[in-house]
């Protein structure tokens, strides 16, 4: 939460600055700043709301500097208010500091400051960083080896006083041709340009000027010139340091036509899902079925006609292989029943290679997400620490473990892990689910999670993985191994894509296990692939078909004050995602409850004036759902269904239907989600709210 920029070169810096903190608003919008040095002096200029009114004051003033730094702040110490708001300065405004994270000893520091003179005018954990900066400078400890300038060593020597988790940028009117940068776990990048230089919390502030970047690790501090950039570590050794290039378009980050990003992100759901699978399937896999043929002959069966119906069934045709084999071995009652099958065009199967044989279908795993063996060996438990919507899509990970892998896993929130751990057990995996790959909790969870794990030595051996969809986030730095999410840059607050795609990885992982612990059968494993592969188009559908009616009856809600949504099995987390997503966008009380529980309490809320959405797709618990939506019904509520297309029990039953095409009920959760996500949108819009940037919300949650 809150983002820094800062730039330094020969352009006029306040644009610079501005166009960064609006991309990176999403990360705190309580207030904002910037602070330039314009003839020896720091000009700071704050406002309290958005950076629209901050953008008003700057407009009134013509400020050619060439350096500065810029924050929008997402508040934590101290309230809302312009006094608060970042830059912070020194008693004597020389420097201007902004920091993304939390100063941990601030109190102690503030109360040592305040001894020796120094005056603050904010609440904030922030302010005194310029304060002990500002005295570095004027009473240097002189160590061996200083860094090459006094600024560089002010900073350095701050830096290490202060206990925390902190990013932070730096000018002082007296070195005006430097900007300094430590970074302690909350990220920092810097961006390379010609004759000038960025820094920021995130890309999307960078890229628009260049895609050469560099990220800073922990207690790594910068001093960036209009000449170049000079790493350290926070003891004073000089590190050699090479920029990497970012394969990113400047596009991604704008709303291309699109009323808010929240929705282009909505739409852009069957892309990344498509492309999640492209990355994590393997094409080179293909189940032919004569495997399975040569197996049950193998275990001494003989008569296989159920099995070849089956198969044939999932639309798998190439059994040849296993009939050949299991003709050799004087087995022949296999053949009529295929023979039907081949010659009835009716039955469509993906193509399957001929050349593919039960061995190498066995070779090839199906699933590609690089994760050695060492990480699955023995594992008997897993357990998924994350937050908000990652922890829902966590649950629909839970289900797919158990069921397909059949690895008992629990999730946790990873506030509550943090200072209440299940006891350790030997032999299992934990995983941490972020997109944006920061969010405190879950970062402190897994830290905690692998120290406590190294102290107790080899017999509980630290297993740690991650899903996140930024490869360069601090998860990936803790973790040693991560699925991407491949989703792009998600800047609506409220989790979309990265959702979707974070559901992809869990499928991924659950069939990947499966398929290395034998759990499943090849062909159901081919027949969930085969389902996978079809989420992209059926995703449109939903899109296409279903969005001008949500924006319809969006209307209807304007004075809606409560909601329920219900779900049970697989679709229970969506239940908990859809309401989720509804009050943080539109701030309507929403709850999720698994539908067999209404019963138990929250029914005694329902009247007229309470809607309720069901989840209510064929399977397991359809007729359930059902009747739990029916109870609902009872009580006067209004019932709208998230159900399969043309489905005359379900038109029934709802007052509203939201249908989806008829998927197994195994992957339902990807295109479930999606008619609520458009609910919540089309009625926060219709509010007038702002969707992209709900009130009291952050993108990336870095304080505890
Ligand atoms: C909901 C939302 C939040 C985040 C939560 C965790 O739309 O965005 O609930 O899901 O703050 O964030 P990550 O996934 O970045 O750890």
């Amino acid at each position: 939460m809150c983002g820094i920029v800062g730039y330094i070169g020969t352009q006029a810096a306040t644009d610079i600055l501005m166009a960064g903190l609006e991309k990176l608003e999403y990360r705190g919008y309580d207030s904002a700043g910037v602070a330039t040095i314009w003839e020896g002096d720091i000009h700071s200029i704050r406002a309290k709301g958005k950076l629209y009114n901050l953008r008003q004051k700057l407009e009134e003033i013509a400020n050619p500097a060439q350096i500065g730094i810029g924050h929008t702040r997402w508040a934590t110490h101290g309230k809302p208010e312009e006094y608060n708001a970042h830059p912070h300065t020194d008693t004597r405004r020389r420097v201007a500091v902004v920091q993304n994270g939390i100063i941990e000893n601030y109190r102690q520091l503030r109360e040592e400051l305040q001894k020796r003179g120094h005056e603050f005018s904010s609440d904030t954990d922030t302010e005194v960083i310029p304060h002990l900066i500002a005295e570095f400078l004027q009473n240097l400890p002189t160590p061996k080896n200083p860094l090459p300038t006094p600024l560089l060593e002010a900073v350095r020597q701050t830096v290490n006083r202060l206990k925390g988790a902190f990013a932070i940028a730096v000018i002082c009117a007296d070195y005006p041709d430097e900007l300094i940068v430590a970074r302690q776990q909350a990220p920092l990048i810097i961006g390379f340009g010609q004759g000038e230089f960025f820094c920021a919390s995130d890309t999307p502030a960078i890229v628009p000027h260049t895609s050469a970047v560099l990220n800073l690790e922990n207690g790594e501090l910068a001093r960036l010139t209009p000449l170049g950039v000079e790493v350290y570590n926070f003891g004073g050794d000089r590190l050699k340091k090479f920029p990497r290039t970012l394969n990113w378009n400047p596009v991604q980050v704008e709303k291309q036509g699109f009323r808010h990003f929240m929705l282009k992100e909505i739409y852009e759901q069957p892309g990344v899902v498509r492309s999640c699978l492209e990355n994590y399937i393997n094409d080179d896999w293909h189940f032919d079925g004569s495997g399975v043929v040569a197996d049950l002959a193998a275990d001494g069966v003989t008569d296989v006609r159920d099995e070849v119906t089956d198969l044939a069934a999932d639309g798998l045709t190439d059994v040849t292989d296993g009939v050949t084999d299991l003709a050799a071995d004087g087995v022949t009652d296999v053949g009529g029943k295929l023979g039907e099958k081949r010659n009835n065009p009716s039955v469509s199967s993906p193509p399957i290679s001929k050349a593919t044989s039960s061995s190498s279908a066995a070779n090839q795993p199906p699933i590609k997400l690089g994760i050695p063996d060492s990480l699955y060996a023995n594992l008997e438990q897993i357990q998924i620490l994350a937050c908000g919507t990652s922890w829902h899509a966590s649950l629909v990970g839970k289900y797919l473990l158990e069921q397909l892998a059949g690895i008992p896993t629990m999730v946790q929130y990873a506030s509550e892990f943090r200072y209440a751990p299940s006891p350790l057990m030997k032999n299992t995996l934990t995983i941490g689910v972020t997109q944006s790959g920061e969010t405190a909790d879950t970062l402190a969870a897994l830290e905690m999670e692998r120290q406590r794990r190294i102290d107790l030595g080899a017999e509980y051996e630290v297993k740690l993985l991650g899903i996140t969809n930024r490869a360069e986030s601090s998860l990936a730095h803790l973790v040693p191994h991560i699925i991407e999410t491949h989703a792009g840059i998600e800047i609506g607050v409220a989790a979309t894509k990265t959702f979707v795609t974070q559901l992809v990885a869990f499928y991924c992982l659950a069939l990947d296990l499966a398929y290395r612990r034998k759990t499943l059968p090849l062909s159901k494993i081919a027949e969930i692939i085969t389902g996978l592969r079809q989420l992209p188009a059926q995703i449109e559908i939903v899109l296409e078909s279903q969005e001008r009616y949500i924006e319809e009856l969006a209307h209807d809600f304007s004075e809606t004050q409560d909601f329920i949504f219900i779900g049970r099995g697989i679709n229970f987390p969506i239940a908990l995602e859809g309401a989720l997503k509804l009050k943080e966008i539109s701030y309507i009380h929403a709850e999720g409850y698994p539908a067999g529980e209404m019963k138990h309490g929250p029914i005694a809320l329902l009247d007229a004036k309470v809607p309720v959405v069901a989840i209510a797709m064929p399977g397991m618990v359809y007729e359930k759902v059902l009747s739990n939506a029916q109870e609902a019904k009872a009580r006067d509520a209004r019932l709208i269904g998230v159900t399969p297309m043309n489905d005359e029990e379900a038109a029934h039953v709802f007052d509203n239907l939201l249908p989806v095409p008829v998927v197994d009920e195994l992957l339902s959760p990807i295109l479930t989600v999606i008619p609520l996500q458009l609910l919540a949108y089309h009625i926060a819009a219709r509010r007038g709210l702002d969707v992209d940037q709900p009130r009291n919300l952050a993108k990336s949650v870095t304080v505890e």
